[in-house]
């Protein structure tokens, strides 16, 4: 392990934000995380780093988690328990799943960022989320050093939510993350009507999950900006959720409000409809703006700050306010 002074972060973060570590490690095992934990509490923990946006140097030392390995077992004849080191790259390990034939992450196939994070935000799309497929999750505890296993239940899942998200923000690093998978009999998810769309214009009538997990990528790839190319973090902000009566008053002066069902009471309304609504889809304003393709996305066309990037979410918010009274909450974690 070596520590480095005053590096640049710009290739550590998926939006491309050049900002300093005043000091940084990478660890690749868990024993050197505990290590750097027993020397250092004040730390910033980085993984993927692609559900960030930095808007200023980090004084604490960074370590970023570079561990590696998967183990698997079988559990019964047609699952398999999958436990993963937090440094893996998810889309990778998605695609080591396809490989072996495991089923259950096919639908969150091309998501940015690594293993480790993907519980704390609960990663979800075309109709699953993670949580369906996690068996448990191992952390190291900042203050003490224990390990903890936490269950599903401890993990308190919700969407793009957790217990690390909100009580434990800060206090826990995960260090591998185990997965429950079907080897048989998998259960694919294809209500989705893109992923329909994309297998019926392919052919495809009785998909596997290696189909699922293409046609996903060439939604993701045609709708979303590869991070290497376009600086971003994916969607910026949640799908609000609002009163049932709420949406009803909506409804008469939008008649075309996109929305969803949560509950007898509540409704989703997709943010990349309010921000397109609202005249920012495709806008560029300086050095970033919101995607052309999908508005929930907001991009860095270069040379961009975090707080640049920060001022344009915020101006988004006001305007939807005034224009819907919703409240768009930031997903990203913004430093
Ligand atoms: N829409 C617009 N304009 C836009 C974008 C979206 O009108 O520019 C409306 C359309 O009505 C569209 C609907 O929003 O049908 C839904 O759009 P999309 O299918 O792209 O999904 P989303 O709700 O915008 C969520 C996740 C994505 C995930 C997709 C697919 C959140 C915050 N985002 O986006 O997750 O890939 O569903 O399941 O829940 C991420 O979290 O980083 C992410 C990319």
């Amino acid at each position: 392990m070596h520590q480095q002074k005053n590096i640049s972060l710009k290739e550590f973060n998926t939006f491309g934000i050049d900002v300093k570590a005043k000091s940084y490690i990478s660890v690749t095992s868990k024993a050197e995380l505990v290590e750097v934990l027993s020397k250092n509490k004040d730390v910033f923990i980085l993984s993927g780093g692609s559900n960030l946006l930095l808007t200023k140097d980090i004084d604490q030392l960074v370590v970023h988690l570079n561990t590696k390995g998967i183990l698997e077992e079988n559990k019964t004849p047609s699952e398999t328990i999958v436990t993963v080191q937090a440094g893996e790259n998810w889309h990778d390990f998605v695609l080591w799943c396809i490989g072996k034939n495991y089923g259950g992450l096919e639908n969150l196939s091309l998501i940015p960022g690594n293993v480790g994070t993907c519980p704390i935000q609960n990663i979800g799309a075309y109709g699953v989320e993670v949580k369906d497929c996690i068996n448990s999750v191992e952390a190291i505890e900042i203050a003490t050093g224990k390990t903890k296993h936490f269950s599903t239940e401890e993990c308190e899942f919700g969407y793009r939510n957790s217990v690390f998200k909100n009580e434990l923000k800060g206090k826990y690093v995960i260090c591998s993350v185990s997965f429950i998978l079907k080897s048989k009999e998998h259960e694919l998810n294809f209500s989705y009507g893109a992923i329909q769309n994309e297998l019926h214009a392919n052919g495809i009538k009785e998909p596997s999950i290696k189909n699922i997990s293409d046609a996903v990528i060439s939604i993701r790839n045609s709708k979303l900006p590869n991070p290497k190319e376009i600086g971003n973090s994916g969607s910026f902000f949640k799908n609000p959720i609002i009163s049932k009566n709420h949406f009803i008053e909506l409804q008469k002066k939008f008649p075309n409000i996109p929305s969803y069902p949560v509950s007898e009471t509540e409704i989703k309304i997709p943010a990349g409809w309010l921000i397109e609504q609202s005249g920012f889809k495709g806008k560029r304003i300086g050095n970033t703006g919101s995607h052309k393709n999908q508005a929930l996305v907001l991009v860095n066309y270069g040379n961009a700050t975090g707080k640049e990037i920060f001022e344009l979410a915020q101006k988004i918010q006001k305007t939807i306010k005034t224009n819907f009274d919703i409240d768009l909450e930031i997903e990203v974690n913004v430093i």
